[in-house]
C-alpha cells in the first residue's frame, strides 16, 4: 500500500487560523498586536520568495508586520545597529534575519545581537542551550513543523526511533533536541556517518535534512516508518524549467514507507506557520501574559 501522504499545507493552514484566532483574542483583551520584523540583506531571489510569503501570512494572521531591505554591501555596524532598534522597538516582539547572509557579514554575530526574548527563529545560543537543557525556549521553526507534521501522525513520539540526516544549526540540530524532549531515541547522521542506509534500516522515523537531491533511497526504509523531507533542491526539468524536489526519493520511499511528506506542499509549508507561532508566544511573555493556546 502506497504511503499516506503528510499534507503540509492543510495542517500548516490550519495551523494559521489557530494562531490568527489567538491573535483576535490577544488584541480584543490585552490591546495587544504581535510584530515580527523581517530583515533581508541582498538580493537574493529565494530569499526574496520567503521573506515576501512571511511578510503576508503575517498581515493575514493579523499581526504587524516590519520589512528591512538593506544592501548586499551593507555595514555590519549598520545591520547590528538597526537590529539593536528592533530590540527597543515596543511594536516589534519577533525578529528574522533571514539567511544566508552575505560573506562580508558575521552571522553569528549578527544573530547574537537579537534580543533572545524576539528571536523567534530560536538561533540565539540562549535559545538553543535553553532547547538543549530541556527548558521552554523559541525554537527554530522548521523543526518545529516536523514535529508538528509527525504528530499528525503519531500522536506519542515516546520510544520511537528516530533518525535525523543532516546536523545544521537551523534544523537537524534543533530537531534532535526536540525529538529527545519528546522521548525519541535518536541517532544523528551526517556528511561523515558510515552505512547510512544501516542506520536508516531501524527507524520508525527518518528526517532528511542534507540538501543533496533524492538521496534518502526506498531500500533504506523500515517498512511503515514515517519520512519527513526538509529538503528543498532546485532541479532542470524536462521542459527546461525547473522542478523542486526534495532529499528523499519519493516514489520508490513511498512505496515502502507509513506515512511520508511531499515536496512542495510539505515541511515548507510549515515553516512560516511555526513562525507565526513563535511571534505570538514571543509577544505574549514579553508582555507578561499567559502561553497562547497554540
Ligand atoms: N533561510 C531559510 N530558512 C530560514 C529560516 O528558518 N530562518 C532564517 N532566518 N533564514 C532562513
Amino acid at each position: 500500500m502506497p504511503a499516506r501522504i503528510i499534507d503540509g499545507k492543510i495542517i500548516a493552514s490550519e495551523l494559521r487560523a489557530r494562531v490568527a484566532g489567538e491573535v483576535t483574542r490577544v488584541r480584543r483583551e490585552h490591546g495587544l498586536t504581535p510584530g515580527l520584523a523581517v530583515v533581508l540583506v541582498g538580493s537574493d531571489p529565494a530569499s526574496q520568495v520567503y521573506v515576501r510569503s512571511k511578510h503576508k501570512q503575517t498581515e493575514a494572521a493579523g499581526m504587524a508586520s516590519f520589512q528591512y531591505v538593506l544592501p548586499e554591501d551593507v555595514a555590519q555596524d549598520d545591520l547590528l545597529a538597526l537590529i539593536a532598534k528592533l530590540n527597543r522597538d515596543p511594536a516589534v516582539h519577533g525578529i528574522l534575519v533571514q539567511l544566508p547572509l552575505p560573506k562580508s557579514l558575521h552571522t553569528e554575530t549578527v544573530i547574537n545581537a537579537i534580543d533572545p526574548a524576539k528571536d523567534v527563529d530560536g538561533l540565539h545560543p540562549h535559545n538553543a542551550g535553553r532547547l538543549a537543557g530541556g527548558s521552554a525556549a523559541l525554537s527554530p521553526c522548521t523543526p518545529l513543523g516536523c514535529i508538528i507534521l509527525t504528530k499528525s501522525v503519531h500522536a506519542s513520539l515516546e520510544g520511537m526511533n528516530a533518525i535525523v540526516i543532516g546536523r545544521s544549526n537551523l534544523v537537524g540540530r534543533p530537531l534532535l533536541q526536540l525529538l529527545l524532549n519528546e522521548n525519541a531515541t535518536v541517532t544523528s547522521a551526517h556528511s561523515r556517518s558510515r552505512e547510512l542506509a544501516k542506520l536508516c534500516a531501524r527507524a520508525d522515523l527518518v528526517y532528511a535534512a542534507v540538501g543533496r537531491p533524492e538521496m534518502v533511497r526506498g531500500d533504506w526504509i523500515k517498512p511503515g516508518a514515517t519520512v519527513i523531507d526538509v529538503g528543498i533542491n532546485r532541479q532542470p526539468s524536462a521542459d527546461g524549467k525547473t522542478k523542486l524536489v526534495g532529499d528523499v526519493a519519493f516514489t520508490e520511499v513511498s512505496d515502502v514507507a507509513g506515512a511520508i511528506t511531499p515536496v512542495p506542499g510539505g515541511v515548507g509549508q510549515m515553516t512560516v506557520a511555526c513562525l507565526l507561532v513563535n511571534t505570538l508566544r514571543a509577544a505574549c511573555a514579553i508582555h507578561g501574559l499567559p502561553k497562547p493556546a497554540v
